[in-house]
């Protein structure tokens, strides 16, 4: 009796748990072809700077059945300017479009900007305030369980009513533990908990794991990406599941879009692990007039090179297809647009097909199992010294020249120092 009450009750949490918010409903009736787009970086001080139009009306042009914000809504400096900032961009033309053309569910969740502080983590004193804000601009329901869950705003949908797709979306910020502390986490346990559920639903077997900032990359000298601890325990779960769950990451966050992959990770997980990144929506990184071999020196080579990254402004559409008899048909064809309407990146993804082929986006012949410092320094040496050389020696010469200079002041400030001690003894032996 007790073992029957134990495992009903089992059951009725798996179904709790594991179950999906809601279905999002495609213009196909039978859910089989799904449109989905998303994106991320809304500044209204760059749009109206640069004068641009807004690449909205293109994505609405595209009629997307969702389309999904992965962070920067918009750019509040302020808790004060926050209203300011989201009326903004809820106002501006082309989001206008997209929100009344009747057939574009929008939905989203936050990074930093939209959370309320850059780079910011669970210690965010406005953090129950910004929720509230952030999930009445996206239209998120008042009695939504987003709204008062514990850990933050996380949610899936499933795409389609066939159930067998389904977009996970990560909150990357309300339990994020400060920046590099020993052991620092980024969901936090009721994230976790929640997420490891998500992977036991009987319905879907194909995940799209949405995060604000970069998951793969974890060899860049920025600091928003995930912690060593978080990355490798999403991958376990990614690893435990693989036979019945194929994971497809996406983010945003970096003002440039890519498609990245792990390398070799269909010996390690049965297939190829892929992250497309789309960010920004009205600016991009060389807005910021870095020259080109400082950016690229950001980034090493070890989940792709310069041709899968865009340095324009864009956004991402992925178009489904979804065959309920058959998993092996499952087809995902992911598009990095711009504001003329033309793909600039493109990848086809076949998480279930049978003979998986390992994707190799880059020229680099270092493995992930090189040490990633060791990896970081080939890179920057091949960077400044072979394809950027006149601008590698002139950084080089400029870095020798600060070190000297350092030397003499440190000496100089030494010898000071000395006197000065030397001075006292004397003048206690007078
Ligand atoms: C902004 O662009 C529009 C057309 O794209 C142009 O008519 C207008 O003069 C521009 N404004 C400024 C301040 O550059
Ligand atoms: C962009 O693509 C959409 C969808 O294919 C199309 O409806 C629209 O006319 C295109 N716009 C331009 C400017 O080419
Ligand atoms: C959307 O629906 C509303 C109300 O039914 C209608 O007034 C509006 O013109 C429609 N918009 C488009 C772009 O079809
Ligand atoms: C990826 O392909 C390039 C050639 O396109 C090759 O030079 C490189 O060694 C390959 N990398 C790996 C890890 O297989």
């Amino acid at each position: 009796m007790v073992k029957i009450i134990v495992k009903i009750s089992i059951i009725i949490c798996l179904i709790y748990f594991a179950n999906a918010q809601q279905i999002l409903r495609s213009q196909d009736v039978k859910g089989q072809n799904f449109l989905f787009s998303f994106g991320s970086c809304f500044s209204e001080r760059r749009l109206t700077a640069l004068n641009r139009t807004s690449i909205f009306e293109k994505i609405s042009e595209q009629k997307p059945d969702v389309f999904a914000w992965l962070g920067d809504f918009g750019y509040p400096k302020l808790f004060e300017d926050f209203i300011p900032a989201f009326e903004f961009t809820k106002n501006e033309k082309g989001y206008k479009m997209l929100q009344s053309n009747n057939i574009t569910q929008i939905i989203g969740v936050w990074d930093d900007h939209d959370y309320g502080r850059n780079d910011g983590d669970k210690n965010y004193k406005h953090k129950h305030e910004t929720r509230q804000i952030y999930l009445d601009y996206i239209g998120e329901p008042k009695n939504s369980i987003r709204r008062t869950q514990p850990g933050g705003i996380y949610t899936s949908y499933y795409l389609g009513s066939t159930k067998k797709v389904k977009l996970v979306l990560l909150d990357v910020r309300f339990s994020r533990d400060s920046f590099w502390f020993e052991h620092s986490d980024i969901l936090g346990p009721d994230q976790w908990k929640w997420l490891e559920n998500e992977f036991n639903d009987p319905h879907s077997h194909t995940i799209i794991l949405a995060s604000g900032c970069q998951i793969l990359p974890d060899d860049r000298v920025i600091p928003e990406k995930w912690y060593p601890d978080s990355r490798n325990r999403l991958f376990n779960l990614i690893q435990k599941h693989k036979d019945h769950q194929r994971v497809i990451l996406i983010s945003g966050d970096i003002h440039l879009a890519e498609i990245l992959v792990e390398p070799n990770s269909v010996n390690k997980f049965g297939y190829n692990i892929i992250e497309i990144t789309s960010s920004g929506l009205t600016h991009h990184i060389m807005d910021y007039k870095f020259p080109q071999f400082i950016v690229d020196g950001f980034l090493p080579n070890t989940f792709n090179d310069r041709q899968h990254r865009l340095m324009d402004f864009n956004y991402a559409l992925v178009d489904i297809k979804i065959d309920p008899e058959n998993k092996e048909n499952t087809q995902l064809e992911i598009s990095i647009k711009d504001q003329n309407n033309a793909t600039r990146l493109q990848v086809k993804i076949e998480p279930w097909k049978q003979e998986q082929k390992q994707l190799n986006l880059t020229n680099s012949k270092y493995t992930r199992d090189d040490h990633r410092y060791k990896r970081w320094i080939i890179w920057m040496f091949k960077n400044y010294f072979i394809e950027y050389r006149k601008a590698g020696i002139a950084l080089t010469s400029i870095a020798f020249v600060i070190l000297i200079l350092a030397y003499f002041i440190c000496k100089i400030l030494y010898d000071c120092y000395q006197n000065k001690i030397k001075n006292q003894q004397k003048q206690k032996t007078n």
